[in-house]
């Protein structure tokens, strides 16, 4: 089974969004692999954050991937906004609509890799018949909406059977929400290979700790990985 590099995401939710070039470019030197940019709408989940415009105004500020988490519904309207903004990676919840195949060959159509995240209580059987349209897993271990939550533990079960799914393929898998330097072994070993990580990285909003957070959170993992 061919299994990617571990790689780290900060989540900007938590970024200070009043200095966020600068928080980007933090986490970018601080060994960031993914930019993740969690995108709501108040409707899709109980919180508004950030959409297109952001995504365009952080590009200039960093080469590594922007990985654009999209909690919204309907999300097809939307997928060309993101990715003219400079996403590399789309994610549509596949509970946001009922035409998830459709919103995957979108993505794809326009050139950027494509993503599928589940709430907790989806199974990972819902992703079965998609699976070859698919570039990105992201199994939710909070309800979607907020930062800082509690890690569900139920999601270790939906981690091992999505990458069970994956098999050979080069889906990336990843997990989201809760996030710390001491789940991140547990998660690894269970087959993540994506962390999100957003209060374990940016609390405090001093950017001189984040390379050191990122560290953490990546030699955990590693220790375990196989
Ligand atoms: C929640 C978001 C997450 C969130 C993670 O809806 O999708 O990306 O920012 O935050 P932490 O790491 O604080 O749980
Ligand atoms: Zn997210």
């Amino acid at each position: 089974m061919s299994r990617q590099p571990l790689r780290i995401a900060p989540s900007i939710l938590s970024a200070d969004f009043a200095r966020l070039g600068e928080e980007v470019r933090a986490i970018d030197a601080g060994g960031a692999d993914y930019v993740h940019v969690d995108v709501m709408d108040g409707h899709f989940v109980p919180n508004i954050t950030i959409g297109p415009l952001i995504v365009a105004a952080i590009r200039p500020h960093t080469q590594k991937v922007i990985d654009c988490h999209l909690m919204i519904a309907p999300a097809d309207p939307y997928l060309a906004a993101f990715a003219q903004a400079g996403a590399d990676i789309i994610t549509v919840h596949a509970e946001a609509g009922p035409h998830l195949h459709r919103s995957l060959q979108a993505i794809r159509a326009l050139g950027k890799r494509a993503g599928v995240a589940i709430n907790p209580a989806t199974p990972v059987s819902a992703l079965a018949h998609v699976v070859d349209d698919i570039d990105l897993i992201l199994i939710m271990s909070v309800n979607p909406g907020f930062g800082g939550q509690s890690f569900i533990a139920e999601s270790y079960a939906k981690i091992r059977q999505a990458r069970a799914l994956i098999g050979g393929r080069p889906i990336d898998l990843e997990v989201d929400g809760g996030v710390t330097a001491a789940n991140a072994g547990e998660l690894a070993a269970a087959g993540a290979d994506v962390l999100v990580a957003g209060t374990a990285v940016f609390s405090g909003n001093d950017p001189s700790t984040y390379a050191g957070r990122i560290a953490a959170i990546r030699n955990a993992a590693q220790t375990v990985q196989v």
